[in-house]
């Protein structure tokens, strides 16, 4: 049995927010913005009445229309994210609860890896499918990061690349073996962690005199107090820190590494592939991919310009967009490949 993706869908916040639009909170220009990222504006939802569950649930009834089934059809779910709407529970049983799939019968999984999760959690997929335990996967990839970043000039270096949506596609078996998913691979090296990371609130410690200059403050003796902190508010630490340079040089290896790997596998060749679709962290990154592989411009989509990065959700997206636009057609070979906080990094190579 193989695996293909049956539907994809998309959904993105109306508002639209300008690199001119976030001088009013920080020190930026939007040249400097458009130079580095290639971002000329982002998304944004609506606080209080949007999360990362209700865009989700909005993608999610696309794509399932899309693979021409009913929600009651579903019997797996798998939602990526890392801008959740709550600590636990994870966002799939709020999605299951939003599309109103109440039966007991079907498992939500939540995925959380970061830029690679929507690759992490289809591969999840793929391999239910093929081993024949699920007949229509819920694939999500959703993020609602306007929320949790530094709006000032301290944490201008991350808060102008990220912008907040979510992607959906149905994973379904095939008995055609031509088609659908032909490989996926997945790696992860935890020697960076630390270095594209949101470490606050959490669980770590900071119980101890020499973790006060890593983490910003030692635990209280009263234990429970340790979790959120006045300091950790006080020294912006509950904000997301990158390294962004560490980030870029190994993302570039990493994304060609396992672009290459899936290839191989396939006993296929870069000139092969119809459309890539990588994980949109940055245009420069997604460029450089592109020279150095010695792809043209009709075999990459890119649409970080519009929605800047979106984590989890940005393969879906472009995929659904693509999709859309009729740039994936019937019988193209699609690679899908991110690399991500972890550091953690995958590809798909699928034959549509
Ligand atoms: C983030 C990134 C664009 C920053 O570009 P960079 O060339 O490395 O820039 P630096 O961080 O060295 O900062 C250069 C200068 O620009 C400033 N700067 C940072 N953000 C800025 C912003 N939004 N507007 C204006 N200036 C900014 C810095 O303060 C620094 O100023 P200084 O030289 O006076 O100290 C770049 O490192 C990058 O693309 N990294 C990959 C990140 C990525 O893709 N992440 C996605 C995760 S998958």
């Amino acid at each position: 049995m193989n695996s293909k993706i049956a539907g994809v869908g998309y959904y993105v916040p109306e508002k639209i927010v300008t690199n001119n639009d976030l001088k009013q909170y920080m020190d930026t220009t939007d040249e400097w913005i458009q130079e580095r990222t290639g971002i000329r504006e982002r998304r944004y939802a609506e606080k209080h009445k949007e999360t990362a569950t209700t865009m989700a649930t909005e993608a999610a009834i696309k794509a399932i229309d899309n693979a021409g089934i009913s929600k009651e059809d579903i019997d797996f779910i798998i939602f990526a994210t890392i801008s959740p709407d709550y600590y636990f529970p994870g966002c799939g049983v709020l999605l299951q609860r939003e599309l109103g799939i109440t039966k007991s019968t079907i498992g939500a999984l939540d995925v959380r890896n970061q830029c690679s999760g929507f690759v992490y959690a289809l591969s999840v997929a793929d391999k239910f499918v093929k081993t024949g335990t699920y007949k229509n996967i819920l694939v999500v990839g959703s993020e609602m990061h306007s929320m949790g970043l530094d709006y000032s000039t301290r944490g201008r270096g991350v808060s102008v690349i990220f912008g907040d949506g979510a992607g959906a596609v149905i994973v379904q078996p095939t008995e055609d073996e031509s088609k659908g998913i032909l490989t996926t691979h997945l790696h992860s090296d935890g020697t960076f962690a630390e270095e594209l990371a949101l470490i606050n609130p959490g669980c770590h410690g900071g119980y101890h005199d020499e973790d006060k200059e890593k983490y910003g403050f030692v635990s209280p003796e009263i234990p429970g107090e340790i979790f959120v902190t006045q300091a950790m508010i006080d020294n912006h630490l509950l904000y997301p820190y990158m390294n962004g340079q560490l980030v870029f040089k190994n993302a570039i290896v990493r994304f060609k590494e396992v672009i290459m790997e899936a290839l191989e596998t396939a006993q296929l060749k870069p000139e092969d592939l119809d459309m890539f679709i990588p994980h949109q962290a940055n245009l420069r990154i997604s460029q450089y991919i592109q020279k150095t592989m010695g792809l043209s411009d009709d075999q990459v989509y890119n649409n970080i310009q519009k929605y800047g990065n979106t984590t989890a959700a940005s393969i879906p997206i472009a995929l659904a967009e693509a999709c859309g636009e009729g740039k994936v057609k019937e019988g193209d070979l699609v690679c899908l490949a991110a690399f991500g906080s972890g550091f953690t990094w995958g590809s798909a190579l699928i034959r549509w």
